[in-house]
């Protein structure tokens, strides 16, 4: 059976205080929109967004997710199981339907999985079990686990609100049961809502069996506020350090480390305090990433030292490298095995060959520069003309002197060697030494008069 998934976005998330609908609230450098459709699409052959406060902005959203996505409008927010209701349209009668919330963004893969696998007799329901479970819907269970009845807090007597199994709004059934399910509840409750958990005991009523299935804390928690978001990042942090441990990666402090992505890699790698990774991150052995760095998009090779304070983004870096300490490496810059780039060096758009160094103050722009080479301290490759840019290219073992200005676009052979503070404007040819600067002069004997 197909799984279809509807995932409820429609509510403003008024406890957030925001003018974005509450999906879009971001964790851990992406929306919960973002994080709960791609688990989802991982689960599921469709998903379905049920949108309506700021649906403009939801919608243009995950239009750019890569997903096959279709939307439901609810007119009005008038509870979770109206919801599920407006989003069933869009599911064929075959299917089975699992419902998501798009404030609970941590759910695993595997759980939903499993839970879809459980509901194969009727309807399962994702549960966990909280040392304080205020606030949230509580699970009536019989002695097979099977739940019977889930009580929203407004509406639980005192008895009930000891109960700490509770409703992570997770759930799967067929679409027959669900909609036949939805079509008794009523919105007669504290909140005045349809609520989607009254489910339970109308199907429960009819003697079909709801299985529970429980799932960790941490992957079903919900934000409702900023506090709740804060606190959802600082989960979502930790369970990414915990993939990168089971991986082998060694980290300093795992509450000072940011995963906003994937990271792929080979053995004996560390990662220091004070990291943010973004994107795709491939790591080789033995890499080192230094304190307070920022690498996103960014392939780095075996043995490479990312030193203190660097900024990479979008480079692809070969083995037994050293990048830093402060160095900046932007979208394009491939750095070669045994390189070196050093601090305050800015590279765009730039290959930097084996085992070629730019140690200090530098820019480098629309540059292809071959093995061995050193650049001087405070050469400028001067790529911009104002409205276009332009290549510089420097051969192997060539020596550019410090404070060099090479103007694009323009060629440096290879063995070639530029005098210190050069405005370099022509070609030079392999095995010659550029020298473009105005001569000093000497004037002997010459000093300001006294009188
Ligand atoms: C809900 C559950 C509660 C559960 C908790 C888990 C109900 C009645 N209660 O409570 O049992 O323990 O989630 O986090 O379902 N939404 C709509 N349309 C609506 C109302 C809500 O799309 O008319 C969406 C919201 O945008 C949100 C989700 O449904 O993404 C959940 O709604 P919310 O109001 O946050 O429910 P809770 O009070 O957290
Ligand atoms: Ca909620």
């Amino acid at each position: 059976m197909s799984v279809h998934t509807i995932i409820l976005a429609a509510g403003q998330g008024s406890r957030m205080k925001s003018n974005k609908a509450k999906v879009l609230q971001r964790i851990g450098g992406t929306s919960m929109l973002e994080k709960i459709c791609h688990t989802a699409g991982a689960v599921s052959s469709d998903i379905t967004l049920v949108v309506g406060f700021d649906k403009e902005s939801v919608l243009e959203e995950a239009g750019n997710y890569n997903l096959n996505i279709t939307s439901s409008l609810q007119p009005k927010p008038i509870g979770t199981g109206d919801a599920v209701r407006c989003g069933l349209d869009k599911v064929q009668n075959d299917s089975k339907v699992l419902v998501l919330y798009g404030d609970v963004p941590l759910i695993k893969k595997e759980t939903l999985q499993n839970l879809i696998e459980s509901s194969n007799s009727g309807l399962s329901i994702l549960t966990t079990v909280l040392d304080n479970p205020f606030g949230y819907g509580r699970v009536k269970t019989n002695d097979n686990n099977e739940a019977l009845e889930i009580v929203e807090e407004k509406d639980a007597t005192d008895e009930e609100r000891q109960i700490q199994e509770i409703f992570t709004g997770v759930l799967c059934g067929s679409k027959a049961l669900i909609e036949e399910g939805l079509s008794k509840i009523t919105n007669n409750n504290a909140a005045g809502e349809f609520y989607l958990t009254d489910l339970v005991s109308i199907i429960n009523e009819k003697g079909i069996r709801i299985n529970t299935y429980k799932a960790s804390n941490e992957e079903v928690k919900g934000a409702n506020s900023k506090q709740e978001l804060e606190q959802l990042e600082t989960t979502y942090r930790a369970m990414k350090a915990e993939d990168l441990f089971e991986k082998g990666i060694t980290i300093t402090d795992a509450s000072r480390l940011d995963v906003r992505g994937s990271v792929e890699c080979g053995r004996d790698c560390s990662i220091d305090v004070n990291v943010i990774l973004e994107g795709n991150i491939i790591l080789g052995d033995n890499v080192s990433i230094g304190p307070n760095c920022i690498v996103k998009n960014t392939n780095i090779g075996s043995n490479t030292k990312i030193e203190a304070f660097s900024h990479i983004d979008g480079a692809k870096i070969g083995d037994s490298c050293v990048i830093g300490p402060y160095a900046r490496l932007r979208e394009g810059s491939q750095i070669e095995s045994s390189a070196k780039v050093g601090n305050f060096v800015e590279i765009k758009n730039t290959t930097l060959g084996k085992g070629s160094k730019a140690n200090h103050f530098t820019y480098l722009g629309d540059t292809v520069i071959g093995e061995g080479t050193n650049v001087g301290a405070g050469t400028i490759t001067c790529n911009y003309d104002g409205k276009d840019k332009h290549k510089t290219s420097i051969g192997d073992n060539s020596f550019i002197g410090s404070n060099t200005s090479l103007v694009a676009p323009v060629t440096v052979g290879s063995n070639t060697t530029i005098a210190a503070g050069s405005v370099i404007t022509k070609d030079i040819p392999d095995n010659a030494l550029g020298f473009g600067r105005a001569k000093q002069e000497n004037k002997e004997n010459w000093s300001k008069k006294k009188d």
